[in-house]
């Protein structure tokens, strides 16, 4: 069953450079307790497409196309609605945990506040449940780090104060950006492990750079360059056969496979190439690459690929 169909989506943000075409026709969908990974390179929109879902993001903003979540499209609904959403269905990891939380207010007292606006809990009630909250993401004595603020906290137990905030509306989507970003290995196997058992039950997009991390918990992974998508396939395709040159030069990028970066940079996105956002820095482009915008097509059954090539 499907959780989540976008279609369509374009997210811009006017500024006086120009427009910024941050997410640019992305189709894409979540079915119910499915991990789908969000990968591609710094600046590709990642993170605009997660905060277009939960309409989070400034009201200069241009946005078109549809976002169906249990068959209500979110961007009809008004703030009031989107709010009950945000509360009860569709919760977001924000990338920075050291910038989410608030630094002068105790860790329950954050978890609880989240509980609180959404649930109608009384304080009593909230903090116990936070104290529970903290107990699900691992940390040791919960009811004694409750009461300690976020410095007190390591980098792994930030984070997983951020999933526990996350959590604890327990929501049927989230969506969790760069859960394992700046953790050294160990601690981001640990919070790995815990957001594969938290999220057994529910559907999850993971935003990452991180191939490995993707591979530990995705069942399809996307692949964005420059705003929109160019390959789509489940997990296994994408490490076993993948079709697109930038998939491609990804999987290269992966220090097991001789750490080899993709030539070039992502382009601007308000000066976007002519023909496949991608030709230059492709090893395979030809005049038809420069000139025509690929379409994403379905290559076999379920892998899509935006090549002419492919
Ligand atoms: N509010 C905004 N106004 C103008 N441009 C923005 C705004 N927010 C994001 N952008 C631009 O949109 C593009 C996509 O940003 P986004 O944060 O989604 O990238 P990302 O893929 O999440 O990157 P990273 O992997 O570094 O987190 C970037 O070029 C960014 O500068
Ligand atoms: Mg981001």
């Amino acid at each position: 069953m499907t959780l989540l169909r976008i279609s369509d989506l374009k997210t811009q943000f006017p500024t006086p450079d120009g427009i910024v075409r941050a997410v640019d026709t992305i189709d894409l969908s979540i079915r119910e307790r499915e991990t789908l990974g969000l990968i591609g390179e710094t600046g590709c929109g990642k993170t605009v497409l997660g905060l277009t879902i939960m309409r989070l993001l400034q009201s200069s903003t241009k946005t078109e196309g549809t976002i169906i979540y249990k068959g209500t499209n979110l961007l009809k609904i008004t703030e009031a609605e989107m709010r009950m959403i945000r509360g009860e269905e569709i919760a977001m990891i924000l990338q920075n945990p050291t910038t989410s939380l608030n630094p002068v207010m105790r860790v329950g007292g954050q978890i609880a506040e989240a509980i609180r606006l959404h649930q109608g809990l009384s304080k009593r009630a909230a903090k116990e449940k936070a104290i529970e909250m903290l107990d699900a993401v691992r940390i040791p004595s919960p009811s004694e780090r409750a009461n300690e603020y976020p410095h007190e906290f390591s980098g792994g137990m930030k984070q997983r104060v951020m999933i526990a905030i996350g959590l604890a509306c327990n929501p049927s989507l989230i969506i969790a950006d760069e859960p394992t970003k700046g953790l050294d290995v160990t601690i981001k196997s640990q919070i790995i492990k815990l957001l594969k058992e938290v999220t057994k039950e529910k559907a999850m997009l993971l935003i990452t750079h991180d191939l490995g991390v993707a591979r530990a918990l995705c069942d399809r992974i996307a692949l964005m360059y420059a705003g929109e998508l160019v390959e789509y396939a489940t997990t296994g395709e994408i490490f076993e056969d993948p079709l697109h040159p930038y998939t491609r030069g990804f999987l290269g990028s992966l220090p097991s496979n001789g750490l080899v970066p993709i030539p070039g940079m992502s382009p601007s996105l308000i000066n976007l190439p002519d023909g496949c956002r991608f030709h230059p820095r492709c090893g395979h482009a030809t005049e038809l690459c420069r000139r025509k915008h690929p379409d994403m097509i379905e290559i076999e059954n379920g892998h899509f690929v935006r090549c002419f090539h492919a």
